[in-house]
């Protein structure tokens, strides 16, 4: 689809308070620093909210962005307890994190209020990482192409051909997610390609193939990642449990390499 660098997202979820987080932060950008990835691999860290700024700082000094796991369709206004995707910017943040499962599960996310956090990321400038996947008893009932296909048109409804160049889609099958066991990478072309066609049904396929992105998450880790970056389509992973480990994170980013 696109050509280089692979792009690696770094989901740490509700897992690390804002110490813990620098702690990673800081011993990734050392290592960083002693790699010569820059060409390779954009990476992307998303702790949790009330990190992000210190863990922005501790990454300053290197190539690694800053993704927020989370944004609020309105831009301003009394919406307690939400952010904003000017509050992200100005956190730092270039990429944001959206409809992934556990907000679909836990906060009952759907795809018209997904849709509206993919216009906001938009407006605020900022990169959405679109999540799709399906549930086992969605994939038992033989419903997991028609799942990720509509969650991408409908999350992606009303995005304009500019906008569009932005955009990468995380195929993220929830019955893997956490689990220690990743799909077949068949499973995972399969996926690509539906989510290409559901794509190629809102936007021109040059567009997509030039500047839109596939990425795969669910169980990847260190030894696994080979098998789905080199997949056809997929040009890089959203890793969850794995990034979490230091050691772990930076096997991975030399798997890239
Ligand atoms: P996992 O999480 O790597 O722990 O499966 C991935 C994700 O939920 O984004």
């Amino acid at each position: 689809m696109i050509t280089r660098p692979l792009l690696l997202v770094a989901n740490w979820k509700m897992n690390l308070d804002v110490f813990e987080s620098v702690e990673r932060a800081r011993l990734l950008a050392e290592t960083w620093q002693s790699l010569d990835v820059n060409h390779h691999v954009q990476c992307v860290v998303c702790p949790s909210f009330d990190a992000l700024t210190a863990v922005g700082d501790e990454l300053q000094e290197t190539s690694i962005v800053l993704g927020a796991q989370d944004i609020f369709w309105q831009d301003k206004g009394s919406y307690t307890g939400e952010v904003s995707g000017r509050m992200l910017t100005a956190a730092g943040c270039s990429y944001v994190i959206i409809g992934h499962s556990e907000r679909r599960r836990h906060a009952h996310e759907d795809d018209a209020m997904i849709n509206m956090k993919v216009h906001a990321a938009l407006r605020a400038g900022l990169t959405p990482i679109l999540c799709v996947g399906e549930t086992y008893d969605e994939r038992a009932a033989g419903l997991s192409d028609r799942t990720v296909a509509r969650q991408v048109i409908e999350g992606l409804q009303g995005i304009s051909l500019s906008e569009a160049s932005q955009i990468v889609v995380a195929y993220e099958p929830l019955w893997v997610i956490g689990t220690g066991h990743a799909i077949e990478p068949g499973d995972a072309v399969h996926a690509s390609h539906i989510i290409e066609q559901a794509l190629i049904d809102l936007f021109p396929s040059d567009t997509i193939a030039q500047h839109m992105r596939i990425i795969y998450g669910g169980s990847v880790d260190e030894k696994n990642i080979m098998h789905y970056i080199k997949l056809p389509l997929l040009t890089g992973s959203l890793v969850g449990t794995a990034s979490l480990y230091p050691d772990r994170f930076i096997r991975i980013i030399r798997a890239l390499l």
